[in-house]
């Protein structure tokens, strides 16, 4: 997981790197480090905790400099302190390096280093990459970017790391494989980051480096990409497209909160140019390209985690009404590792949000091997899924900072919501008049959120009654059954308070249990598809005294009647109520979390990207 930052070139480096680390947190919050070459001297300055404690730390030291490395910790081997965070020096302390990803033969070149003399003070596998590329380089004599080739050809693992050296000022070199990497190029300087967040300021013009490249950045000379197996590789140079002020809080508390309420924008963005609101009309380039593919696919298999996998199970329900296809929604973690059966004319989706979901990347790469052609669903262009499918769809939901997914998955469901109702319409599997109907209706999805984010300060007030619970239950059936699971995962990852989604029938063979006086259940439950059977599973609730919230439509006031609480959403076509159902529950989530005093946009133990499997 981990935010890697460099920079070399004419302005001081430690603003610029302290920027970025603070833009890169989303990714790992454990420690945070920094290390700058000034007056021959390589300094090392890092802190166990948030780049505010760094912050604190290195600003009574020698912090100038105009060539520097920065890392912001997930930690994956040795605790989140302060001997275990990067950058991590070599031996001589000549060399330093800062390291995203796992090294998985660390323990064997551990073994062969400390035979040779070598000794560590970290618990940590980049230690042992660093003594490996400073052994390289002394037994080879050769420069650094051929020591850190020749060290890359002796590891397993995952990595996008960064190395500077006391004696080489002018030099950044750094290498990739399984971990994002992106160069930025300014006029005479160099930027260098996991993602184009610390970058956007100052260029818009960056490299995006490919797996097993080494990049070697000197000062006031090109920039030189070799492969690990040594193939010279040209710069691609691409144009960024995201502003600054994506980046910022734009005056919200945090950013999740500001992610929930621009999602009117984003599901409208996700949209732009693909429905067309006159004539009810959906164009996706990315079906167009390979219509006779989806039209001919037998199974679709969708590969995710997390929230992108709840959006996957929502997509499973749409494109089996419409299109009539079977669909298969697989955890990456699990796909990847189980000898799955792949056809050639499988279409295989991955869904991430960030593209560089490590599992889900290696689930790509799994189907690729065995001929499937691979459709993403992605919201981070350029990022590394994307750039391994053979086609795709980019969700265009903008930067999402707040660890919890919230916008993105909302556009995730537009995105396959549409993808369903064009395969319907194309294979006539979907009457002309439903997919005009739904497609109207889809339209019409942004103005209904706006109506629901009107309700964000009774939401809140409510909350507050809710936050001595150590558990909540979260009921839906059919299309809402993911927006529960979803929900649920929502109120653990950033409230810590235990939540379990079910599909609500599921109640009564086990869950039930748990049901007291104390249990919230949270009931999607409106008025489309199986509302008498839902309305049944809240009797049965409500017969054991447990607490009911639940998502009416407007003007239920049957549910509402038998509700502690209830929100209500507009109505809409049952296919679209996930989109609408999900914003209260994101709502609650949040409220509960602040009033409980939580770290919302960074909750424990998490990261945005993860990048490590
Ligand atoms: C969402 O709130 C999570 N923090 C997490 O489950 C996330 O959805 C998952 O890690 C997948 O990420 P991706 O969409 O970037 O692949
Ligand atoms: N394995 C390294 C560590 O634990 C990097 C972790 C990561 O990128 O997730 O420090």
């Amino acid at each position: 997981m981990c935010g890697i930052v460099g920079y070399i070139g004419k302005q001081q480096a430690y603003p610029i790197l302290i920027k970025g680390l603070q833009r890169l947190e989303y990714r790992g919050y454990d420690s945070a480090g920094i290390a700058l070459i000034n007056n021959d001297k390589l300094n090392v300055y890092k802190a166990k905790g948030k780049v505010a404690e760094l912050i604190q730390f290195a600003e009574q030291k020698d912090i100038q400099g105009t060539i520097g490395i920065a890392h912001t910790r997930w930690a994956t081997h040795g605790e989140p302190n302060q001997v275990n965070a990067h950058p991590h020096y070599s031996q001589s302390e000549e060399l330093a390096i800062i390291h995203n990803g796992i090294i998985e033969n660390y323990a064997v070149l551990k073994e062969g280093l400390k035979e040779q003399g070598y000794t560590f003070s970290s618990e940590t596998d980049t230690e042992v990459l660093i003594q490996l590329i400073e052994y390289v380089k002394k037994t080879n004599k050769v420069d650094l970017s051929t020591a850190v080739q020749l060290a890359l050809n002796q590891v397993v693992g995952a990595y996008a790391i960064a190395v500077i050296e006391k004696s080489e000022p002018d030099v950044i070199v750094a290498a990739r494989k399984g971990s994002p990497l992106v160069v930025g190029i300014g006029e005479d300087e160099y930027f260098l980051a996991s993602d184009a967040t610390p970058i956007i300021e100052f260029t818009d013009k960056v490299v995006y480096i490919g797996e097993e490249e080494i990049v070697t950045l000197r000062r006031g000379m090109e920039i030189k990409i070799v492969t690990i197996s040594n193939i010279e590789k040209t710069p691609e140079i691409n144009k960024l497209e995201m502003t600054l002020s994506q980046l910022e809080k734009g005056g919200y508390p945090h950013f999740m909160i500001k992610e929930i309420f621009e999602q009117p924008k984003t599901l409208s963005d996700s949209m732009r140019g693909r429905v067309n609101v006159e004539e009810n009309n959906i164009t996706l380039s990315g079906f167009i390209d390979n219509k006779e593919k989806f039209l001919n696919a037998k199974r679709i298999i969708i590969t995710a985690c997390g929230t992108s996998w709840h959006a996957g199970l929502i997509g499973k329900y749409a494109i089996e009404e419409f299109a009539r296809i079977p669909v298969e929604v697989e955890y990456s973690s699990e796909f990847r590792y189980r000898k799955p059966v792949i056809h050639k004319d499988d279409i295989v989706i991955p869904i991430s949000q960030s593209g560089e979901t490590a599992d889900t990347l290696a689930a790509v790469e799994l189907a690729k091997s065995q001929g499937a052609f691979i459709f993403g669903i992605c919201n981070v262009v350029g990022a590394s899924i994307p750039r391994n499918t053979d086609s795709g769809c980019y969700t265009h939901a903008g930067p999402e900072i707040g660890v919890a997914s919230t916008k993105a998955f909302t556009a995730q469901v537009t995105v396959l919501t549409m993808l369903a109702l064009i395969i319907g319409k194309e294979k006539g599997t979907l009457s002309e008049e439903q997919y005009l109907k739904i497609t109207h209706q889809l339209g019409l999805i942004p103005e209904k959120i706006n109506h629901i984010l009107k309700q964000n300060d009774s939401i809140a007030q409510f909350a507050k009654t809710f936050t001595y619970a150590q558990n909540f239950i979260y009921l839906g059936r059919g299309y809402n059954f993911p927006v529960a699971l979803e929900g649920a995962l929502k109120l653990k990852e950033i409230s810590y308070i235990h939540a379990e989604g079910y599909p609500a029938a599921e109640m009564k063979h086990g869950p039930i249990a748990l049901i007291t006086q104390e249990m919230p259940v949270v009931v999607i439950a409106p008025n489309v598809g199986m509302y008498e059977k839902v309305v049944s599973n809240i009797q049965e609730i409500k017969a054991r005294k447990g607490k009911i919230i639940s998502i009416v439509t407007e003007g239920d006031i049957v549910v509402a009647n038998l509700s502690d609480y209830s929100i209500s959403i507009p109505e809409t076509e049952e296919c679209l109520v996930p989109l609408l159902a999900a914003i209260p529950l994101q709502l609650m989530a949040y409220h509960i979390a602040v009033v409980k005093g939580c770290d919302v946009d960074q909750p424990r133990n998490l990261a945005k990207s993860v990048t490590v499997e």
